[in-house]
């Protein structure tokens, strides 16, 4: 069956689908994303994606992009076209087409496109042993909040985990502090059993994985805490993950070489992880 994606209100083969070269995504990474998880031919917290990307687009103050009702008819007719059960469906939203000039164009309307694809489920020596990460400076802007699709930095910084054989990198901010990994959050839990994510300030982007865990951990009266939190205290530890639409919640037993605690996935991550999986097979 071939892929399909959509293109600016045509849905086309996608060995065949393309932008113009004067599209603002393109040429600036002037353009918002999302990246949604279909499980069981559902998409999980599509609501919380579509609140994050309406925010996007204001923020960066793009505007005419499809409203929330035909954009989900799109999702659902790729998702569809594309017969994908578990996988993920990706939109994209730029400025639009206009001659080369950085300031606004008078004329141009935001050009969506849609794809989705399967994905294979997370690796369960992943699960099971956990990953390892590689801490580098946060060498991004100051507005990670917006999930824009300018992402060199994070390109540069996930290919320096590659070659270092890591999952994923931690990237620190000028104080020492984590904020984020390059496609994920971090979270550490200290050794008092307090879980702990930098809160969503404008040096991350608030995952709408985090926000659904964070919504579990409230509701199951977990010790839970929003503040930033330091290179040396994740190294120490008692328990560290991530998550995201891509990685679900996977433990991080590995920073910068060391182990983190005994090595191995902490209980309580786990657990989180099994919470988180059930509320998506609920929303699913
Ligand atoms: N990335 N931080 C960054 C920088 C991200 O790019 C992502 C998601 C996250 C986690 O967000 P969420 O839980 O909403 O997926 C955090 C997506 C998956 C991507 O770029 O492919």
């Amino acid at each position: 069956m071939p892929r399909i994606a959509y293109v600016d209100g045509v849905y086309r083969p996608h060995a065949e689908a393309a932008v113009h070269i004067e599209d603002r995504g393109y040429q600036f990474a002037d353009g918002v994303y999302e990246v949604i998880a279909i499980r069981g031919g559902k998409l999980v917290d599509e609501e919380l994606h579509l609140v994050r990307l309406r925010r996007s687009l204001m923020e960066l103050r793009i505007e005419g992009a499809l409203a929330d009702a035909p954009l989900k008819f799109v999702l659902r007719e790729v998702i569809r076209r594309n017969a994908v059960v578990d996988g993920i469906v990706y939109l994209q939203i730029s400025r639009g087409i206009a001659p080369r000039d950085h300031a606004f164009p008078k004329a141009a309307r935001p050009i969506l496109v849609v794809t989705a694809r399967r994905t294979r489920p997370v690796n369960p020596t992943q699960v099971d042993e956990g990953v390892s990460v590689i801490t580098i400076p946060d060498i991004r802007w100051q507005r990670c909040d917006i999930k824009t699709i300018s992402l060199v930095a994070n390109v540069l910084g996930k290919q320096q985990a590659r070659e270092a054989g890591a999952y994923e990198a931690w990237m620190v901010d000028g104080e020492g502090h984590i904020t984020e990994g390059t496609s994920t959050n971090a979270w550490i839990v200290t050794a008092d059993n307090q879980i702990v994510s930098r809160g969503a300030d404008h040096h991350i982007l608030d995952g709408v994985t985090r926000q659904a865990l964070i919504a579990l951990l409230r509701r199951g009266g977990y010790n839970f805490v929003e503040r930033p939190f330091t290179v040396t205290e994740a190294k120490a530890a008692r328990e560290a993950f991530l998550t995201s639409t891509t990685s679900d919640l996977l433990p991080v037993t590995s920073i910068d070489g060391q182990p983190v605690a005994n090595g191995a996935p902490g209980l309580l991550t786990q657990k989180l992880r099994a919470d988180y999986l059930a509320h998506v097979a609920e929303s699913a």
